[in-house]
């Protein structure tokens, strides 16, 4: 059984962040920050994990649902205090090691954490702290090396020296414990932190050193991974930098992105080979788009699935599933529930919602489609809408394989319009339509002879 696990510090308030809620679930590319770290750790084959939740606890606790143990750190006492209230969740891992993340720092990557446990494990160490060097170390501990630069201690900014202040070589708040190792420190964490008003987490690698145990730093190849979102501004950097990070990935798997402008790519999107992403599209969610499709420019997909050889231009999608080489757009608006089947075309000006359209079926402009099952190869006209909702509840509406639903036509549902079935023009159909059968529901056309001439001089 693995026996390593990891706590996830994520009570603390982000005053800076200037936010009704809680700093961890700030969005980076759409994904709370939490949820990246909790990725990470996953990644990094590391399965039980524990967040430590204090300010807006209940809204950090529904996001997670069932997705890790929580503990609730009832003031903000420091990261050391922090990571004491899941002494029991450490206790039942002894034998093994305990990660410990700031929930706000979402760059950090599986193969960082994974290389540092390696480093750790194999140098038999009670404590490895993930370091980074950075240009601009102001705000972070630093990494306080002694005679041959072994470590001795990290310093918090407020309490270091001025030389100390010049050291950029910096905490990235993500380390490595053996898990007795940690809870045998954390008295002393604490009785250090009464002497300073806050408990830091830092001291327990000054503890462990003075009682002999081996303490170490490992310094990550990308100082990315230290990155964490105090205010929006630096929010924005992290986008910035994560945004990059998918659309390199991206590229580098065979997507084809000609200009990045305005090309988000959510870091749980897939998306198959010459796939062509144009600029101003936004994919979130676990969104999987197939091979050789063409999406945007200025389109947004969120949580959908498209299957190979789709175009999808200008358009809102949502939680839709789209088939192969269906044509979407320009300017159409796929809302949640729809299954678009291969070879659909869903033209300018077209919204469906919470319906299924069957293969080779066109809808090409101006149509609103609602709560509605299509069939097959059906043509539907220009300007159609179903009439799905009476102010109180909401009807289907069923229209067969091949049928031909004039231009104009509004399907008042409940009503079925039968296979090979046609409706004129202009029709306002109320009762079912047969197979094979037309319907005519307007009122008859009128010529009146003496008319003054318009627009005569
Ligand atoms: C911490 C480290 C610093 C490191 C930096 C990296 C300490 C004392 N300092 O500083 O060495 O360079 O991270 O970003 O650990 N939290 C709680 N409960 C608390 C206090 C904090 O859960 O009582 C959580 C916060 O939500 C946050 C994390 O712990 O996710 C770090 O806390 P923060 O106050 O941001 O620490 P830093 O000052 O950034
Ligand atoms: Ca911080």
């Amino acid at each position: 059984m693995n026996k390593n696990c990891a706590v996830i510090l994520a009570a603390g308030e982000g005053t800076r962040m200037k936010t009704s809620k809680s700093k961890v679930l700030a969005q980076v590319l759409f994904v709370p920050m939490i949820d990246w770290v909790i990725s990470a750790v996953r990644a990094s084959g590391v399965e039980d994990i524990c967040a430590v939740t204090g300010h807006l606890s209940e809204a950090v606790c529904a996001h997670l649902g069932d997705t890790c143990e929580t503990v609730f750190q009832p003031q903000r006492l420091g990261t050391g205090h922090a990571v004491a209230q899941a002494k029991n969740f450490i206790a039942s891992h002894i034998g093994g090691n305990v990660l410990v993340l700031n929930g706000d720092a979402p760059l950090i990557d599986a193969k960082t954490i994974i290389d540092a446990l390696a480093f750790h494990v194999s140098n038999g160490n009670s404590a490895t702290v993930i370091s980074a060097t950075v240009n601009d170390p102001t705000g972070y501990g630093r990494m306080v090396r002694g005679d041959g630069g072994l470590l001795e201690r990290i310093v918090e900014q407020r309490d270091a020296t001025d030389d100390e202040k010049k050291i950029n070589e910096v905490n990235s708040g993500a380390y490595w414990f053996r898990c007795d190792a940690l809870l045998g420190a954390l008295d002393d964490v604490a009785a250090m932190g009464r002497e300073k008003k806050e408990i830091y987490l830092t001291d327990a690698i000054e503890i462990l050193l003075n009682n002999g145990k081996r303490a170490d730093a490992f310094t990550a190849e990308s100082a990315d991974v230290i990155l964490g979102a105090n205010d929006r501004y630096q929010l924005m950097k992290l986008n910035e930098i994560a945004r990059e990070r998918i659309l390199k990935e991206n590229m580098l798997s065979g997507v084809d992105i000609p200009c990045t402008d305005g090309v988000i790519i959510s870091p749980q999107a897939v998306i198959g080979t010459d796939t062509q992403i144009m600029p101003g599209t936004i994919i979130t969610g676990a969104t999987v788009i197939g091979s050789g499709c063409i999406i945007g420019p200025d389109t947004k997909l969120d949580s959908c699935t498209v299957g190979d050889g789709s175009v999808i231009d200008s358009s809102r999608c949502k939680n839709c599933t789209v088939g192969n080489n269906v044509t979407i757009g320009p300017f159409a608006h796929l809302r949640p529930g729809c299954v678009i089947s291969d070879g659909v075309h869903a033209g300018n000006f077209v919204e469906v919602k919470n319906s299924t359209v069957g293969k080779k079926t066109k809808i090409s402009h101006l149509t609103y489609i609602g709560d509605s099952d299509i069939g097959e190869g059906v043509n539907i006209g220009c300007g159609c809408a179903t009439a799905n909702y009476d102010g109180t509840r909401k009807f289907r509406t069923t229209v067969g394989n091949k049928a031909f639903i004039g231009c104009h036509t509004c399907l008042v549902a409940p009503v079925t319009v039968g296979e090979h079935a046609y409706t004129a023009a202009g029709s306002v159909v109320t009762q079912d339509v047969p197979d094979g059968t037309m319907a005519i529901a307007r009122s008859r056309q009128s010529i009146k002879r003496k008319v003054r001439k318009y627009n005569e001089d």
